[in-house]
């Protein structure tokens, strides 16, 4: 086995306090298309008309084919060996464990990972422009106070689920070793994160078949697909 991922392997084995996360790319292996790859979703949509509220007003009819469109991907593709192997860690670690996940398609939890914040939101539920609630039925109109209901997934210019973010700040401050998978780690705030665990002193693994904004800084890069690399990580895979 490679000496880094050796060397990560033992760090992960010592530690009590591990957060992880992640980005499209470990969804790639399911079969999802991430989003600045060469053939990712934004090479071929607009976010300005498919993720952001100007194009939902605009537009409300496209926006919500589009994400039925993706949960119907999200929901009839299975989790990978990254996904499995990220809850078989979560399983193993004997202290606190967070997957800060800035994926929508819920391929974790469905892997059997327990506590997932879920920074922006997903494509399962639907949320009240006006009111907030939440729903996972299709129903266009709030019953509750008639306003516009629309995917629970954070669009460009949006604010992040406050009290899931402020989770996120704080497995990042507090833990020992930060794993950062499949993602560009450009689009703030959540690609601030590992800068945060490596202010506080934590140690921070990058896991990407491509170089990225992060890489300089992390501790360790791991160059290598998430459902190849992640299996090494835990369990008895030599
Ligand atoms: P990106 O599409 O920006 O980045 C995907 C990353 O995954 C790239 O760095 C690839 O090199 C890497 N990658 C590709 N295949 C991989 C594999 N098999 N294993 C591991 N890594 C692989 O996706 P995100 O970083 O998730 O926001 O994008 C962040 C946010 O931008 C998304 O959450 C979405 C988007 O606009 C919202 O929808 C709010």
């Amino acid at each position: 086995m490679d000496a880094q991922i050796e060397r990560v392997r033992e760090i992960l084995r010592g530690t009590t306090s591990i957060a992880v996360l992640t980005g499209a790319g470990v969804s790639a292996e399911s079969g999802i298309a991430t989003f600045r790859d060469p053939d990712g979703l934004w090479a071929k949509f607009s976010p300005r008309e498919l993720a952001s509220m100007d194009g939902f007003l605009a537009n409300p009819e496209r926006v919500r084919e589009w994400y039925a469109y993706r949960k119907n991907v999200a929901t009839t593709a299975q989790p990978n060996a990254g996904h499995i192997a990220l809850a078989a860690l979560e399983q193993q670690t004997t202290g606190s464990f967070s997957l800060i996940t800035q994926n929508v398609d819920r391929l974790h939890q469905r892997a059997g990972s327990r506590n997932v914040l879920e920074v922006h939101g997903n494509l399962i539920e639907n949320r009240c422009n006006d009111c907030e609630t939440i729903r996972t039925d299709d129903v266009l109109i709030c019953p509750d106070c008639s306003g516009a209901m629309r995917p629970n997934v954070v669009w460009f210019g949006e604010e992040l689920p406050q009290d899931v973010f402020a989770a996120a700040e704080q497995a990042a401050m507090t833990c020992d070793v930060m794993i950062v998978a499949g993602t560009s780690a450009e689009v703030y705030p959540a690609a601030g994160l590992p800068y945060t665990t490596k202010r506080y002193g934590g140690i921070v693994v990058e896991v990407n078949p491509n170089r990225t904004e992060l890489s300089s800084e992390a501790h360790y890069v791991l160059t290598g697909t998430s459902a190849h690399i992640l299996p090494h990580l835990v369990g008895d895979v030599q």
